[in-house]
């Protein structure tokens, strides 16, 4: 192998598990909470609450509605993260 080809190969690896790393954070619940739910609150708030899936999908969908920047696919993570954790 080449040094230019052996440098490619580093560089693609390094980039590809960097890649798939951030991926996972994003639609990590848990890091989606501390991220997109302590702009305008501390994270603290909702997890101090205790909600059923209804009042939690409910509260996120007032959240947007205030301004809270999640995708439609970050939501279901998020919700699936606060309906196990944060349960009554
Ligand atoms: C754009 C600002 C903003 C963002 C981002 C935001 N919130 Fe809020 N949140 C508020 C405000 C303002 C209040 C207090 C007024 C109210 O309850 O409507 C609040 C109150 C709350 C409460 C307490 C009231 C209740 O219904 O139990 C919870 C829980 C909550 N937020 C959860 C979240 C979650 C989960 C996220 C992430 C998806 C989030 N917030 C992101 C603005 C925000």
């Amino acid at each position: 192998m080449n040094k230019t080809l052996l440098f490619g190969t580093i560089i693609a690896f390094v980039f590809t598990t960097g890649a798939a790393t951030l991926a996972q954070a994003e639609l990590d619940g848990a890091a989606l909470l501390e991220q997109r739910c302590s702009v305008c609150h501390p994270s603290a708030r909702p997890k101090a609450a205790k909600k059923s899936p209804e009042q939690w999908a409910s509260t996120v969908t007032r959240m947007q509605g205030k301004g809270a920047k999640i995708s439609e696919e970050e939501r279901k993570v998020l919700l699936d993260h606060l309906s196990k954790t944060y349960k009554p």
